[in-house]
């Protein structure tokens, strides 16, 4: 047993440091913080490392007794960060990656200090005031009803799922949710482009639509969902006496960054009494680019969006949100009863819970680092950041069409960019091939191209990604920092010609 004087003199210094402590801890991280941001550049994007060395180089054993936080930064600075992918490297153009910011960072720690956690506006008076404004600004950016309401999630994932469940409680028979889905006799129906995200099919099994409900429509010549094909599945699927509910039109697909015609999804949509649903996931802040703003011009019409300012904010893991149009829809899918949630005696405002908006009861204030970025960047600088990261994608597919040696696989709409490697002698001996010929010349630059791409990955002075378009492997970017230049670009280029032969011969071999 402790004995009472020690419980109630000694302060368990790691638990609750001094405030002198802090201070020495707060200038120590932010001095790696600072440091690290500054080489960024200069690092390689991926390390060198396997999963071997990274476990040795952690000490396993469980810690019965704690190290000091010198130790602790010590193993960040020397273990964790170079053993990282640089996702803040000005060529990292992988998958739908942002760089981070370091106000973002700050607001974390800011957060987390706070501790708030935005259950209900009682629980978090000022944070969730913080989340309804950010939530507001978000709308008047990329232009929805101003009497939408919505909330910050994990990340596209989660909104694409709280979106599918709102727009299911608002077309199904109200006792549903109280009977569940087997007790209603017709399929519910959800259409979905070939390009779209898999979280809306992952979200549907979950949900318990079932995948083989997700009717997946094809794409035009621009990876655009054919609107004409649809409208067939619709009405087939009306035909046989199942229940179309839910058309996701993508605002930038995640392969070639393809923005689904947004007003004929909509006429589409209200022709049918479907939900029309906008994954603008990945391009959904683009809005603020005055070259892409007109895309936007139908964003009005949705039912709900799906956002992730974790992307083209460029912002930290995790922010994703989604808004709904109907904020009873959303109510009447995630309110529950239970006593230790009821909230007394309040004025609406006051009475205002998130938990009655989306699937999560605590939640982290995320809103503080939305807030941070926007108020302390501004939506000019912002703006201007993003038409570069434009101009970025539109200058490597201009090189790439200029060039001998490589071509695109797919327009370039917003910042995505999907081209493959053609050596000179393939690239004149596919133009005279037959069917037949073109087919094995294909599987060859296929292969040729997937060895250039694990080349480039491990040289670690540029990253790309892969997607498979109409069968062909591409290597695949993205441009999203506001650190990459039109010469990172450029860069690129030169990375892969340099790893080219590299490649060819491991093809070979
Ligand atoms: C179009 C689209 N939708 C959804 C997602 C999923 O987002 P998250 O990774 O934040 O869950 C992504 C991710 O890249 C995306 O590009």
């Amino acid at each position: 047993m402790m004995d009472k004087t020690k419980i109630d003199n000694e302060r368990p210094s790691a638990l609750d440091p001094s405030s002198e402590e802090i201070r020495g801890w707060g200038s120590a991280a932010i001095e790696v913080v600072a440091a690290y941001l500054d080489s960024i550049r200069d690092r390689r994007v991926y390390p060198e490392t396997s999963s071997k060395q990274i476990r040795e180089k952690l000490d396993r054993a469980l810690p019965g007794e704690g190290i000091g936080f010198e130790r602790l930064l010590e193993t960040f600075s020397d273990v964790l960060v170079p053993m990282s992918r640089h996702n803040g490297h000005p060529r990292m153009f992988g998958y739908v990656q942002a760089p981070g910011t370091a106000i973002a960072a700050i607001a974390d720690l800011l957060a987390s200090a706070l501790n708030a956690n935005l259950t209900a506006w009682r629980s978090a008076p000022a944070a969730v005031e913080v989340e309804r404004l950010t939530i507001d600004w978000i709308k008047e950016i990329i232009g929805v009803d101003a009497g939408a309401t919505g909330l910050f999630v994990s990340g596209g994932s989660m909104a694409n799922l709280a979106a599918l469940a709102t727009a299911r409680r608002a077309k199904a028979p109200a006792d549903l949710t109280s009977r569940g889905a087997q007790f209603f006799p017709r399929a519910m129906r959800v259409y979905v482009s070939e390009e779209t995200h898999h979280s809306v099919a992952k979200a549907a099994a979950l949900l318990g639509i079932g995948r083989d409900n997700v009717r997946v429509v094809g794409v035009d010549e621009c990876f655009k969902i054919r609107i004409g094909e649809l409208v067939a599945k619709i009405e087939e699927d009306l035909e046989a006496g199942h229940l179309p509910f839910f058309v996701v039109a993508s605002a930038g697909t995640v392969n070639t960054g393809a923005f689904d015609p947004l007003a004929e999804v909509s006429e589409v949509a209200r022709r049918f009494n479907l939900w029309m649903h906008v994954d603008a996931s990945y391009g959904g802040f683009a809005a603020l680019a005055p070259s892409a703003k007109s895309l936007f011009d139908a964003m009005r019409e949705a039912d709900s969006v799906a956002l992730d300012p974790h992307k083209w904010l460029y912002l930290p893991v995790d922010c994703g949100c989604v808004l709904y149009r109907d904020a009873e829809a959303a109510r009447a899918t995630f309110a529950h009863d239970a006593e230790y949630t009821r909230v007394l005696e309040q004025q609406p405002d006051e009475a205002f819970a998130f938990w009655d908006y989306g699937p999560e009861l605590s939640r982290r204030f995320r809103a503080l680092k939305v807030w941070m970025m926007l108020k302390g960047v501004g939506l000019r600088v912002l703006g201007e950041m993003i038409e570069k990261d434009l101009a970025c994608a539109r200058h490597l597919e201009r090189l790439v069409r200029a060039s001998e040696d490589f071509e695109m696989l797919a327009p370039v709409e917003l910042s995505i960019f999907c081209f493959r490697h053609v050596p000179s002698g393939l690239k004149l001996a596919l133009a005279r091939a037959n069917e037949a010929e073109r087919a094995r010349l294909n599987q060859k630059l296929d292969r040729l191209n997937e060895r250039l791409l694990i080349a480039l990955q491990q040289d670690g002075s540029s990253y790309l990604s892969n997607a498979l378009l109409g069968g062909r492997f591409c290597l695949r970017g993205c441009v999203m920092n506001y650190r990459t230049t039109l010469r990172d670009m450029e860069i690129l280029l030169d990375d892969l010609r340099r790893l080219a032969p590299v490649a060819s011969r491991r093809d070979a071999t």
